[in-house]
């Protein structure tokens, strides 16, 4: 199988981290954040391209970019919601890449995803038509009421987080994206639009540490994180 592309949204204005500069251009051990996610994919052998989404209006990115480790890297606009933003990158990926083809698609915004889990997405998922990366939930889940009191305890079997890269063929996820977003159905992965359109993707279970960096504490975490071995 030849190397398969990534599409990386990076479009988000990142609210719930607060400040002036978007998330992905903060400093991560000496880079930009988005850097370090990009650096982390191109360096993996099985990944012959990078799609950046970014925000229409992004003045932080270095324009000139055009490849990662010696990987390609192409740029689109991205929306309003995630899904929009994925949708548009896997429009803009090259015509060589078919509609049978398996696509990645990886958060910007974690920069600490391992080489192996990534290998391991593409071994399990390719096969069966997609998937991807997730965590089991360890902890005691409960749901609130509108006074935030426990309303029940749910049980926590079966129960996953779900991560990314999220892996699977081009054409079929950008229809399942397209009808959802005609359909007005708010979608939050990958997985749940291909769900929706009567797939059941793959758990492929991944480390714990492959977080997404949402609030400054995270920051400070994905730094240590890096620092150890991939
Ligand atoms: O907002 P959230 O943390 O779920 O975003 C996950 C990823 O999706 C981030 O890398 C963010 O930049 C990206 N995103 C996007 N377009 C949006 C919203 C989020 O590319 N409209």
């Amino acid at each position: 199988m030849s190397g398969l592309w990534c599409v990386v949204p990076a479009a988000g204005r990142g609210r719930r981290f607060g400040g002036d500069v978007p998330k992905q251009y903060l400093q991560l051990a000496g880079k930009p954040l988005l850097l370090q996610t990009l650096e982390r994919l191109a360096v993996h052998p099985r990944i012959a391209g990078l799609m950046l989404v970014i925000a229409a209006d992004d003045a932080s990115w270095a324009h000139g970019l055009i490849e990662v480790l010696g990987k390609p890297l192409l740029r689109t606009s991205g929306g309003a919601e995630r899904a929009d933003s994925v949708l548009a990158g896997l429009r803009a990926l090259p015509a060589s890449v078919a509609p049978d083809h398996a696509v990645l698609v990886h958060d910007a915004a974690r920069p600490c995803v391992r080489v192996a889990d990534i290998s391991r997405l593409i071994d399990e998922a390719v096969p069966v038509g997609g998937g991807l990366l997730a965590a089991p939930l360890r902890d005691t889940l409960k749901r609130a009421d509108a006074q935030g009191r426990v309303a029940a305890t749910e049980p926590r079997e079966s129960r996953w987080r779900a991560l990314t890269p999220q892996l699977f063929p081009r054409g079929a996820l950008e229809a399942a994206l397209a009808d959802a977003a005609a359909a007005g159905v708010a979608i939050t992965d990958e997985a749940m639009a291909m769900e929706r359109a009567g797939h059941a993707p793959l758990l492929v279970e991944g480390s714990e540490d492959n977080i997404k960096v949402t609030t400054p504490a995270d920051l400070v975490l994905a730094e240590f994180l890096l620092a150890r071995a991939s």
